[in-house]
């Protein structure tokens, strides 16, 4: 059963409150801009009731400090008091999705499909609590997690933000997660969103942003199922989906935003639109902007015209284009929520517990990630029980992706589309560094040149993916095109990630390097970093074992953990595991 936000006091508290505001606060409550877009005083003469940092928009040198700095300025503004203004605190959100990897030192945990592998909802809860309050050490309140998608196309470049295809599976991590994030809204929670409602992992070719094609049976069974559980542990905020249900929007979609969600569920927090994505509803703006009004959201995420869109409302209240109820509504649950987090009785950021507390990166939340690396590792292949490894083997290691942080944390971490390199991840080690911790003949030789049969007992080669995220994850097949966000497809526009999940034709450079070696008659351990499956055929006929490491985050010491057998392997395939058919089912794991 939902929870239920509004106790007595909260209710008693909103509705004192929302008799005081005028058209014009209530308004500047359901915007939420990008930093980029507004300042502090903008905040304060526009009544704004929220603000964002898209992937990778980070404040000053991106340190805690300018983070905590950053907020406190908002949140002031947000707090003056002066004869037109009614004083309600701001509330800051950002893609917290692994860790808070926005910021530089953070400490960055797998992304979602390895944390899939390892069916440990405890493990999440922790991830979850220290997640919060890593991100409340910069004067932030509200993460956009957990994403609750079921991606059912590993074409989709968004796979590696969902657990599984298994809806079971998802649901059975959304409670502890929220739970872990809100922290029944005490002092070490933040506000969590449930996204993208409803639909996301279900799109025709895993095509991001595209049609969700299925029964509505099939829509609740699959999609919807993960919401439950995060519905009865009361999360406060969902973030409308940019898919469309059978040629509709979601966030257009009334039926799903207001009938399902909040009527039949139940749900008493706030929905809150995708970036941008209410411009896709129409080709006129303020069409739009009515549509997804009347349609249930509450709180509109604009990444730059959000002035316009505070015209656009007001003018449409004053036509009785949007009822002056449906903007009472929006703006009741937008301070249920806030009073339910206790936002109203928080000091500034600057002042606030947390952001003394210096926990950004600590020692004890990287050993949790650490766990939860060797956790999310899937053995798939061990030819003459070749692992676990000696660590006193002369050991070559090589791989694009063996000594590279950036990419073994993918997307969303410091830049949207994620980074190259090991300088931006501040902390941690590269998995070539984590093997060396513990290895003292190892060598590291990225494309495998320095191979030598005299020299090298046994390789381990690092391969797979670079970063992305979202549409410009996508594998799309050459002239494929299906609806994206817009009728134009706005997804068509950013480059897709490649045509093929063959990893061979994908990445050549990844089977160049493993018979840069094997040529030398030496045999190699290939570790796959990447953010889906992908075919491997020829990959693991030419290799002794082979191990799914996923996006592993900051702490690639997790994979030597073991490689060297201080470990079990105990990861089991979160996904079906695609050949020409099927290879390996979900559950697998050696
Ligand atoms: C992105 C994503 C969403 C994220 C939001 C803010 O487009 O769809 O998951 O929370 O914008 O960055």
């Amino acid at each position: 059963m939902t929870a239920t936000l509004a106790n007595r006091e909260t209710t008693a508290y909103v509705e004192s409150l929302l008799a005081r505001l005028t058209l014009e606060q209530k308004v500047g409550q359901m915007i939420q801009p990008e930093r980029m877009a507004i300042t502090p005083d903008e905040v304060a003469e526009y009544h704004i009731g929220s603000v964002l940092s898209g992937g990778g928009s980070a404040p000053g040198a991106n340190t805690a400090a300018d983070w905590i700095a950053m907020n406190d300025a908002y949140w002031m503004a947000s707090m003056r008091d002066a004869p037109n203004r009614v004083p309600i605190p701001l509330l800051y959100g950002v893609d917290a999705v692994h860790g808070h990897a926005n910021v530089l030192g953070a400490t960055v945990f797998p992304h979602n499909i390895g944390l899939g592998a390892t069916r440990d909802p405890d493990l999440m809860e922790r991830i979850a609590q220290i997640t919060a309050r890593e991100v409340l050490a910069t004067g932030v309140d509200w993460t956009f997690a957990p994403t609750l998608a079921v991606a059912k196309h590993i074409y989709w470049g968004r796979t590696y933000e969902s657990f599984s295809d298994d809806p079971h599976l998802v649901s059975s991590y959304a409670g502890a997660l929220v739970r872990g994030l809100q922290q029944e809204c005490g002092r070490g929670g933040v506000v969590a969103c449930a996204k993208h409602w409803v639909g996301d992992g279900g799109t025709t070719n895993g095509r991001d942003q595209g049609n969700t094609a299925i029964s509505e049976e099939e829509l609740e069974r699959t999609h919807m199922a993960p919401y439950l559980p995060a519905l009865q542990e009361g999360v406060l905020t969902v973030m409308a989906s940019f898919n469309s249900w059978n040629g509709v929007k979601c966030h257009g979609n009334r039926y799903l935003l207001t009938e399902v969600l909040k009527e039949r569920l139940g749900f008493g927090g706030f929905v809150i639109s995708d970036w941008d994505g209410v411009d896709y509803l129409s080709d006129d703006p303020a069409e739009a902007m009515a549509m997804a009004a009347n349609a249930g959201v509450d709180m509109f995420m604009v990444s730059v015209e959000w002035k316009r869109c505070i015209t656009h409302l007001l003018d449409h209240v004053r036509t009785g284009v949007v009822p002056m109820s449906r903007i009472d509504d929006a703006v009741r649950r937008i301070l249920t929520v806030k009073h339910r987090y206790g936002l109203f009785d928080r000091p500034r950021p600057a002042e606030r517990y947390w952001s003394s507390q210096d926990c950004l990166g600590a020692p004890e939340h990287r050993e949790v990630a650490r766990e939860a690396v060797r956790k999310s590792l899937v053995l798939l292949q061990n030819t003459n029980n070749i692992l676990p490894l000696d660590r006193t083997a002369r050991l070559l290691v090589a791989g694009k992706n063996a000594d590279n942080r950036g990419h073994q944390c993918g997307g969303f971490t410091v830049a949207w589309q994620g980074t190259n390199g090991n300088e931006q991840i501040i902390g941690g080690t590269s998995i070539w560094e984590g093997i060396k911790a513990v290895a003292p003949h190892a060598q590291l030789s990225v494309d495998g040149s320095a191979a030598n049969a005299s020299a090298h007992d046994v390789a381990i080669v690092v391969i797979g993916e670079r970063p992305y995220a979202e549409g410009m994850g996508d594998i799309r097949p050459a002239g494929l095109v299906a609806p994206g966000s817009s009728p134009e497809g706005r997804t068509a526009k950013l480059d897709a990630y490649g045509q093929t999940i063959e990893l061979a034709v994908l990445h050549p450079e990844d089977l160049a390097t493993i018979r840069a070696i094997t040529r030398h008659g030496i045999p190699v351990v290939a570790v796959l970093v990447s953010g889906r499956p992908l075919i491997v055929d020829t990959e693991l006929t030419e290799t002794k074992a082979f191990v799914a490491a996923w996006l592993p985050g900051s702490e690639g010491q997790g994979v030597a953990d073991v490689l060297f057998g201080d470990h079990a392997f105990t990861g089991v395939l979160p996904f079906a595991w695609p050949h020409i058919t099927t290879r390996w089912p979900r559950g697998y794991g050696l």
